[in-house]
């Protein structure tokens, strides 16, 4: 397979457009405006991808609305991680048959990670004839041509090939907030994690040039927007694939230097190669959040390398404690995966004595599920589901109690917050680690920053007042 990442060119993009124009002209001719709904499953990649799509609707004339119920287009973009996260996608999926039949020039289109694996687009050929265009990650930025197609040929299209993958900059986004934006500096993956499906259907590791990076986060900036996330499978791996020797630390400092009032967060990132330079430019910049999400997946360092993650436990420890040496208020959350195939009841007390060391925030916790064609799809795997489940419970009650006592030590403190939004009667903010503090104040404090004083907290969240 050719390996090369594909920079498609502005001509190209540009012919994507033409198909935008087309689009909206036969909308004209029909004397209505269209209206489409885009439902997101999986990550903020796939959240980041879908205000693409909505921008691509936007600019063919679509009015985006909230339900399936009644759109001209609807578009499932759908996430594989695990089994159960495509089980929902099939049987939302499933339920679009009604819709359709109460307007059946609906289009419908599935897209994302799932989208990338042979075995879902051929069920969807074979078993889901309403289902109009399926389209894999790589050809997002032909999307115009796939509705064009579409709308005008009355036959179903299929853009799922196989391929290294490309960067399309200059698709238009229809952001969901005006305070907090997603970023994606690269995509793809190239760690092949034996659990993992992602580098399959995301293809390889490829960086955006860092102009255009910076180009996008003042353009943000000067819009207004007050955080900013930045996205990749692994940030830290940014740069390897670009000549100007730039890193993941390096643009971190760029973009922490851009004037203006907003705060710098990032994520994932990998344990392999998170470097003290990261974590002293973190430090050195008061614009990035003191917040680290970095996923260990495993307290033994025997599954570790079973699971292929290029590190163990103490490696692990090493950089999450000269973290917290030099950012003393860091908060750090993590992924864990319990159940991997032969773990132990040894080798899973050691994912718990790890918790229970490095005390998280907050942690993303996953039952091992099989992926369809990666390497631990077809390990040998005694663990009965029922004993995985109660080692899942017991992990979950670990990280319980220790969030519930983060959090209570937070009352007390006044912290600085963006105030994003409302919630009932009271006004939701952020906390520079990303903690949800609920309070009361008046609307028009929506988009600043305010000092919070913490007067309660639960395990999933925090109460202040002005
Ligand atoms: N790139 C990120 C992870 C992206 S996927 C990283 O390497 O840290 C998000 C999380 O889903 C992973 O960290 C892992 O904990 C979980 N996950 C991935 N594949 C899984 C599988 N097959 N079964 C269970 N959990 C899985
Ligand atoms: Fe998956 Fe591993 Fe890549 Fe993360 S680093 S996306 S877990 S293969
Ligand atoms: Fe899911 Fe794809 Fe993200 S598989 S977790 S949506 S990269």
């Amino acid at each position: 397979m050719n390996t090369k990442t594909t920079v498609i060119t502005r001509s190209q993009l540009d012919g994507q457009f033409a198909y935008c124009d087309k689009i909206a002209a036969l909308w004209q001719f029909e004397g209505r405006t269209p209206t489409a709904y885009v439902e997101t499953y999986g990550c903020q990649q796939n959240e980041a991808d879908s205000e693409k799509i909505r921008g691509y609707l936007t600019q063919c004339g679509y009015t985006i609305q909230q339900t399936a119920e009644h759109a001209d287009v609807v578009v499932m973009n759908t996430c594989a991680i695990r089994e159960h996260a495509e089980q929902r996608v099939f049987g939302n999926l499933g339920a679009l048959t009604h819709t359709k039949r109460r307007h059946p020039d609906q289009k419908i289109f599935l897209c994302g990670c799932m989208a990338g694996e042979t075995k879902v687009s051929d069920r969807i050929k074979k078993s889901y004839p309403y289902v109009d265009g399926v389209f894999s990650t790589h050809h997002l930025w032909q999307f115009p041509e796939i509705l064009f197609n579409v709308l005008t040929r009355k036959k179903r299209q299929f853009y799922v090939a196989d391929e290294p993958g490309s960067i399309a900059e200059g698709i238009p986004q229809v952001r969901d907030s005006r305070l907090k934006a997603w970023v994606s500096i690269m995509y793809g993956c190239n760690n092949f994690c034996t659990y993992c499906i992602v580098p399959y259907v995301r293809g390889r590791e490829r960086s955006r040039q860092p102009e255009d990076i910076l180009r996008e986060c003042r353009e943000l900036i000067e819009s207004g927007v007050k955080d900013i996330t930045l996205l990749g499978q692994n940030v830290n791996s940014y740069g390897k694939d670009l000549e100007n020797g730039m890193d993941f630390a390096d643009l971190l400092a760029a973009i922490a230097e851009i004037p203006g009032e907003f705060r710098l967060r990032f994520m994932t990132s990998h344990p392999r190669d998170a470097s003290t330079k990261l974590f002293d430019t973190m430090a050195k910049y008061d614009k990035i959040a003191k917040q680290l999400h970095l996923p260990f997946q495993s307290g033994s360092s025997r599954v570790l390398k079973a699971m292929n993650r290029h590190y163990d436990r103490e490696k692990y420890l090493d950089a999450v404690n000269y973290a917290k040496s030099v950012m003393p208020d860091l908060v750090l959350t993590s992924d864990v995966i319990v159940g991997f195939p032969g773990e132990t009841e040894a080798e899973f007390e050691e994912t718990i004595s790890l918790i229970q060391e490095v005390h998280y925030d907050s942690l993303f916790t996953f039952i091992f599920s099989p992926r369809t064609g990666t390497p631990a799809a077809s390990m040998e795997d005694p663990t009965p589901k029922e004993e995985k489940n109660r080692r899942f419970d017991k992990l979950c009650a670990t990280q319980n109690a220790i969030s519930e006592q983060i959090h209570g030590n937070y009352i007390g403190k006044t912290l600085r917050c963006l105030v994003d939004g409302k919630d009932k009667e009271l006004l939701t903010a952020r906390t520079e680690g990303g903690r949800l503090v609920r309070f009361a104040g008046c609307d028009s404090l929506i988009g600043t920053f305010q000092d919070l004083t913490i007067t309660g907290s639960t395990t999933w969240s925090l109460t202040g007042t002005l």
